[in-house]
């Protein structure tokens, strides 16, 4: 899997020289819905991955946010070539290029790119977990009282009953602090380098979790869906921390959700 992983690094760094060139050019191609939209630097910047990892690895798969979808049976390639597009548009310099390799139901890559800052993650199962490099661990926070914790908004927040602020509302009694950046795959990253101690989040997609759950875990975390079952990456679903507040995370974003 060193070569997976190189490949996949590399994509990474390529897509996120590409959206650094055009940081403050991007405008809003199309609404996917009331309040997603997508640029045409989201397409391009899969393609630059699709191209890169597809001609590496034949074999795999790919599930794209954008569109580009193989099939097979020995993994797939989940990406995210811009997590946090309304941060992209808006010239908010955090947002992330995400890659993950799913190989028999499990992540067993996963590679986040923050360009802006130049901070690369990335994970092996087995391997451990980096930031540029050097080893990560998650924190050793142990009680809701002292746990920052993040998590975002679904993009349906308007119409759905299934909104987050019902656990928002629960986290933001019970824990030190609830942060929101925008970008899920970040969030994650910062679980796994012990900087926040816990992320939820209730209707994502793959493209968003796979990579930062292969990170987090690969960090020494816990990662399921908010439900507690084990973790999905074709879910909707995340719920990953230092492993030490889970149950009680559990407790406070897991109550009565529907997955
Ligand atoms: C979004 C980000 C955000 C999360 C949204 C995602 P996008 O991804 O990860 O943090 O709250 O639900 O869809 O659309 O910027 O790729
Ligand atoms: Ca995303
Ligand atoms: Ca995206």
């Amino acid at each position: 899997m060193d070569r997976e992983l190189n490949a996949a690094i590399e994509a990474a760094l390529q897509a996120g020289e590409f959206l650094r060139q055009n940081f403050g050019k991007a405008n809003a191609l199309r609404y996917k819905s009331a309040i997603e939209i997508v640029t045409e630097l989201d397409g391009q910047t899969e393609q630059i991955i699709a191209k890169r990892l597809q001609s590496e690895f034949p074999h795999y798969g790919f599930l794209g946010e954008e569109g580009h979808r193989q099939d097979s049976q020995a993994g797939f390639w989940v990406v995210d070539p811009i997590d946090g597009t309304t941060n992209y548009v808006r010239r908010i310099p955090v947002f992330a290029v995400s890659i993950a390799l799913v190989v028999e139901g499990e992540p067993v890559i996963g590679v986040i790119y923050q360009p802006m800052v130049d901070e690369l993650f990335a994970a092996r199962k087995g391997g451990g977990a980096t930031r540029n490099g050097q080893p990560i661990q998650v924190s050793h926070v142990d009680s809701l009282g002292r746990a920052l914790v993040g998590s975002g908004f679904p993009y349906d927040a308007w119409t759905s009953e299934r909104d987050n602020l019902a656990q928002w509302g629960r986290a933001v009694k019970s824990t030190f602090a609830v942060y929101c950046t925008g970008v899920a795959a970040l969030g994650l990253c910062d679980v796994a380098a012990g900087r926040i101690d816990g992320y939820w989040e209730l209707h994502l997609y793959p493209w968003d979790i796979d990579a930062g759950a292969c990170i987090v875990r690969e960090a020494g975390g816990v990662v399921t869906q908010v439900n507690g079952e084990r973790f999905d990456p074709l879910g909707h679903t995340v719920l990953a921390d230092n492993g030490r507040i889970h149950e009680a995370m559990l407790g406070l974003v897991g109550d009565g959700v529907r997955t």
